[in-house]
């Protein structure tokens, strides 16, 4: 076969992968590897952002190295490791805590390997070892449960209102800044106090274990239940009917994340209010994760748009959920 002969046979079966729309063949174009270190499967919401990661990767025919740290620091930078030494692309993460990360990412920049950070920010001295940070704004959350408490207790001016707050994992982004965001937020009415505050983990059975020690000790004096996830008011919620109280009534309950699992018990009146934060990250990443390997500028910091659902409306939304 000759040389002319080759080439017009090699540009007719390009042509024809074009007519049906197949993708170029692999000598053409590489896929995309993208390794991605997921905390864990502590709650709906993570499930939920695990799927959107790897649908989204199917569908982009990205290769997605993906591992599950089971929310344990060292098991991320394990992962991070072994995505430096399989010299992927691009390396993504969810860090489970905010700091100590600054020597493996140190490691990605020496390989030359940009890292995307989604949903939960690290704290690092140098923020050049990320190249741009996808998720919601936590302490906005945080606030955003804070104006919902406020508005309610604009209606009962006279009543001191007992808080108890469930928090996220300890060090994490979301359990610092919702915190943060919600204090600063009830700070502003003097009739508002946190008696107790513990970490759940934002898992439901800590939630639940947690809400039981709270119950036991403080009793019918805890007014209200703040919980940085859905998942803890979930198996809070669970105490305090074993208790022979009723959550949504006796205690009022807000939660973040705005999972089905908030929407059905707000629809069922046990829940009063969701702050939501969405996990379907997955089709920016890839977006994300392509623009960077091409050499385009992106943005640091990339927020997900969010909003408020209130008992009131969970009926008429549940549908539209997509998590
Ligand atoms: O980082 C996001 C938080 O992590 C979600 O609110 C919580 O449900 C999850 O486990």
């Amino acid at each position: 076969m000759t040389i002319h002969r080759r080439t017009v046979l090699a540009a007719a079966a390009l042509a024809a992968l074009a007519t049906v729309g197949a993708s170029l063949p692999a000598f053409a174009a590489k896929p995309l590897v993208i390794g991605f270190s997921q905390v864990g499967a502590e709650s709906e919401w993570r499930t939920a952002n695990t799927v959107s990661i790897k649908e989204a990767a199917k569908k982009d025919g990205v290769t997605l190295k993906f591992a599950d740290a089971q929310q344990k620091q060292e098991n991320q930078v394990k992962a991070i490791r072994s995505f430096i030494a399989q010299k992927v692309d691009v390396i993504a993460f969810s860090p489970v805590v905010e700091s100590g990360w600054d020597t493996v990412l140190r490691e990605a920049k020496a390989a030359k390997i940009p890292v995307v950070l989604t949903d939960r920010a690290v704290n690092v001295s140098d923020t050049s070892l990320y190249v741009t940070f996808i998720g919601s704004d936590f302490v906005e959350e945080g606030r955003r449960a804070g104006k919902w408490l406020l508005e309610r207790a604009a209606k009962t001016p006279d009543a001191t209102l007992n808080i108890v707050e469930l928090q996220g994992t300890v060090g994490s982004a979301p359990a610092i800044d919702r915190k943060k965001g919600f204090e600063e937020v009830i700070g502003t009415n003097s009739k508002l106090r946190v008696i107790r505050s513990q970490t759940g983990d934002f898992t439901r059975a800590k939630g639940k274990e947690v809400m039981e020690a709270f119950l036991k000790a403080e009793g019918k004096k805890i007014n209200v239940l703040y919980a940085h996830n859905d998942d803890m008011a979930i198996g809070a919620i669970q105490a305090i009917e074993e208790a022979g109280l009723k959550p949504g009534t006796d205690i009022v309950v807000i939660s973040i994340d705005g999972v089905k699992g908030a929407f059905e018990a707000m629809i069922a009146g046990k829940l009063n209010v969701t702050v939501e934060c969405s996990p379907l990250l997955g089709p920016q990443l890839m977006q994300i994760a392509r623009d960077v390997v091409a050499g385009k500028p992106v943005p640091k910091r990339i927020t997900t748009v969010e909003g408020v659902f209130p008992a009131e409306v969970a009926a008429k939304e549940f549908p539209n959920r997509k998590y």
